[in-house]
């Protein structure tokens, strides 16, 4: 089913100047750009972005990687768009990830780890509409 999901190319990637890169690998599994921008996420942002994650451990240290720089916020439409971009991404933690991923080509370890992408449908209508608003979204 045509689908669509949130893509946050991490600061650690913005950094390594790969964002044009990533997006190739996008369009070529058929995934389209419908929305984008460059963002630096405040502390609360950020914060609200991972409530889910609130609890956990990693959370602070979460926080404070994704406001280390600006990262680049897509919304990525296409046919089983959430399932494919997870498959593009690979494994959260890099050293498990498989070769070819994004994770595994560009990324440093769980933290630093390139891009986020949704992990389910319902979490993708969530995730665009923290970052977009319906008009900004451009569906094509
Ligand atoms: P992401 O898909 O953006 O969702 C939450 C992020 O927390 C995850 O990618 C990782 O970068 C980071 N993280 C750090 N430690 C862990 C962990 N033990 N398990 C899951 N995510 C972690």
């Amino acid at each position: 089913a045509l689908e669509r999901t949130l893509s946050i190319i991490k600061p650690d990637a913005v950094a390594k100047n790969v964002i044009g890169e990533i997006y190739t690998r996008f369009e070529k599994a058929g995934l389209k750009v419908v929305a984008s921008k460059m963002k630096q996420l405040s502390k609360q942002e950020a914060e609200g972005f991972y409530a889910v994650h609130r609890e956990r451990p990693f959370f602070s240290a979460l926080v404070e990687f994704m406001i280390s720089g600006p990262v680049m916020v897509q919304v990525l439409e296409g046919d089983n768009a959430v399932l494919k971009n997870r498959d593009l991404m690979g494994a959260t933690n890099p050293k498990d990830a498989a070769p070819g991923t994004i994770r595994a080509d560009f990324a440093d370890s769980i933290d630093a780890n390139a891009v986020h992408g949704s992990d389910s449908l319902e979490n993708a209508a969530i995730e665009v509409a923290y970052f977009f608003p319906a008009t900004d979204v451009y569906a094509r």
